[in-house]
């Protein structure tokens, strides 16, 4: 039976360490649990699901239910020479999967090395880095139908997964709880490091392996983002806008020095931190709130700031990059 909380605290449970409060909260161990609190409350409450709360803003306290699905295990449910699939719940947080998979001697999922948040979100906004996405690993995803309240297993190409996006973002929104995630891991994985500096650093930590891999990750990732436990955080707040060749072109003509890289035959990807250093915004803090000083792209919560000045900062930035660039930021967090 899941117990369930009142007037509970959210500070912990979100990495920018906004602090907020849930009506209601709890956490649900297995998909039995799951139904029993949808059940037994979803008629008198909105609710909402968390997860490891690593791409969340809250602007105020949350009215209603929020429901943390914590499901554990990571059970090997098929394995030959090639390849081991490999079952993980919802709960387990994301980098002691990657951990596990690294001293198993699987491949797949090194380049995704602590990335904060649990497993069970990770398709949602198809987490990316160092040339790795999630849709390169993913064989199935469960979950819960909210309508129907079946359990569906869909596979990867149903997810239509894109940059930072899939189904659960778009036509399965609100309608879905995921239980577990399958994986398709490799045991002689083709590694990649081709991703700026990462092979360099790779092999400056030796041959390049799944543990060399891993660690230069993780180095790369602690030199340039924040520690969330230190000072709160969501990683990339605005995802890196794409824009037509056309207009790449003519950007490149005003601008020499902007990074581009090309997002298909038609669209050019321009990194945001790039856009947002080029405003001035890099290290700049105002009040609580602030841009971290070694990644422009991240915006940072410097002890007390609640969600509504950390929000205020961020359409700041947008303004000042649509004014100077004409490009529109879209947020990658999701503001609550
Ligand atoms: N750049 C700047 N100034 C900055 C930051 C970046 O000029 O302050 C430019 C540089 O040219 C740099 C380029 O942007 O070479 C790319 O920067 P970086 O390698 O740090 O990657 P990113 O595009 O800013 C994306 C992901 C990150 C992921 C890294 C590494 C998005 C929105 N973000 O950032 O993901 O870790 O690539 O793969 O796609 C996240 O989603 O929360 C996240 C941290």
């Amino acid at each position: 039976m899941s117990l369930i909380k009142e007037n509970f605290p959210l500070k912990n449970l979100n990495t920018f360490g906004i602090d907020v409060r849930a009506r209601y909260f709890t956490r649900a161990g297995s998909v039995e649990e799951l139904k029993q609190v949808l059940e037994d409350n979803r008629n008198f409450f909105p609710f909402m699901v968390i997860g490891g709360g690593s791409n969340i803003l809250f602007t105020s306290d949350y009215n209603g239910l929020i429901i943390q699905p914590s499901m554990k295990g990571i059970k090997i449910i098929d394995n030959n020479h090639d390849h081991c699939m490999v079952e993980v719940g919802a709960g387990e947080d994301w980098d002691d999967f990657v951990s596990w998979s690294v001293e198993n001697n699987l491949g797949g999922v090194e380049n995704l090395s602590l990335i904060p948040g649990s497993t069970g979100s990770s398709p949602i906004q198809n987490i990316g880095a160092y040339g790795t996405e999630l849709k390169d690993v993913v064989e199935k995803v469960n979950y819960l139908d909210l309508e129907t309240f079946e359990m569906i297993s869909i596979n990867n190409r149903d997810c239509h997964f894109g940059y930072r996006a899939s189904i659960f973002k778009n036509q399965l929104k609100n309608r879905v709880i995921i239980t577990s995630v399958i994986f398709r891991l490799k045991h002689h994985p083709l590694f990649n490091t081709s991703y700026g500096n990462l092979h360099a650093e790779t092999i400056r930590l030796g041959k390049i392996s799944l543990v060399t891999i891993r660690n230069a990750v993780i180095n790369i990732r602690r030199y340039k983002l924040p520690d969330p436990k230190l000072l709160g955080n969501a990683g990339s707040f605005f995802k890196n806008p794409v824009v037509e060749t056309a207009k790449a072109l003519e950007l490149k003509d005003r601008y020499t020095s902007m990074p581009q890289f090309p997002a298909s035959d038609l669209f050019v990807k321009i990194p945001a931190g790039w856009l947002i250093e080029q405003c001035g915004w890099k290290g700049r803090r105002t009040g609580n709130a602030g841009v971290h000083d070694k990644q422009a792209l991240v915006l940072v919560n410097f002890g007390n700031a609640t969600g509504y000045e950390i929000k205020a900062l961020a359409m700041k930035i947008r303004d000042s990059v649509l004014e100077k660039f004409d490009i529109n930021l879209e947020p990658e967090v999701n503001i609550i």
